[in-house]
């Protein structure tokens, strides 16, 4: 009678990993229980979604070896992996799901970074930002319900915005990663997207720095004001602070993203006997609820749904 927070099946977003070929699952050794999906797979992964009442799944691609180049072209194929999915997500499930985008070239990069490199091997923000926009147009093409621009660049959410007006994509919505730190828990995702390998160096010339708070309000305010219909924090729940105190401060949706490295600690811990896999992972779905979120993207969408449904 006094509980204060819900948490819901629909309070969830499923991030799903796309891989070539088809009739494929390839487990992600250093993400316990996550896997690879060929595209005819991704859209039967959604449709499990469907059914356990998730509203939204996000797609990220592990593009094959010889489509990436330093310019991460291939993220302007119409027929990428990508795209692929999202039409097949599309066409098993109508508009059951939501499909929301990553928009960013580290998963098509020859160096695993973001953006464009200058000759000193600098991100260079300006020119990334070009590249994000077409990249954003393509995805909604193929049929995005949200972009979600997870880059960092400066300025990218109003020219994403100005760009999905001009091409007749006025109902794609932007979730802008707005704070997103540069942080030691994003590795199984490079291992699942295959960028871990190549990439040198670090991403602190456009990540947030995990001493600042201050800095996160002002990321945020930055992409509410170009446009952004939702905000994020990344990581999750080393940053419940910025989370409160976005929803505070701006009142808008907030979601966050429990990364992988977060889950995987979880799965790792249990398995080592910390503590009840199911309870560890419920309690701290819970704790962003408490904090202000509106949703949370996490590799655990399916089993806690399958919990809270009983
Ligand atoms: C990159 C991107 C990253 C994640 C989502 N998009 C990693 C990074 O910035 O290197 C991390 C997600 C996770 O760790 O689960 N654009």
């Amino acid at each position: 009678m006094h509980r204060e927070t819900v948490l819901t099946p629909a309070d969830l977003i499923w991030p799903l990993f796309v891989t070539d070929g088809s009739g494929v699952e390839e487990p992600v050794t250093s993400l316990p229980g996550v896997s690879r999906w060929s595209v005819d797979h991704i859209a039967k992964r959604a449709k499990e979604a469907v059914d356990l009442g998730i509203p939204c799944i996000a797609l990220f691609p592990n593009t094959q070896p010889d489509r990436r180049s330093d310019d991460g072209a291939e993220a302007l194929n119409p027929d990428n992996l990508m795209c692929r999915a999202i039409k097949a997500v599309r066409d098993a499930c109508g508009s059951d799901i939501g499909i929301l985008t990553d928009v960013a070239l580290d998963p098509y990069t020859s160096h695993g970074q973001d953006g464009l490199l200058d000759e000193a091997g600098y991100v260079v923000n300006d020119d990334t930002v070009a590249v994000l926009v077409d990249q954003a147009v393509t995805q909604a093409a193929a049929g995005a319900d949200i972009i979600a621009p997870s880059d960092m660049m400066d300025g990218r959410v109003k020219a994403i915005r100005m760009a999905l007006e001009m091409n007749q994509h006025p109902n794609v919505q932007i979730m802008a990663y707005a704070a997103k730190y540069a942080s030691a828990f994003y590795g199984p995702f490079r291992d699942a997207v295959g960028s871990g390998g190549l990439l040198k160096g670090d991403k602190k010339s456009y990540q947030m720095d995990p001493a600042n708070g201050d800095e996160a309000l002002r990321e945020i305010a930055f992409d509410i004001a170009e446009g952004a219909d939702s905000v994020m924090v990344k990581p999750g729940l080393a940053y419940l602070d910025i989370i409160w105190r976005a929803k505070q401060e701006f009142g808008v949706p907030v979601f966050a993203y429990q990364v992988s490295g977060e889950y995987a600690l979880i799965e790792v811990g249990a398995a080592a006997g910390v503590g009840d896999r199911d309870a560890l992972l419920m309690e701290k779905l819970l704790a962003f609820k408490r904090a202000g979120c509106s949703g949370v993207l996490t590799y655990h969408a399916p089993r806690a749904a399958q919990l809270l449904n009983g």
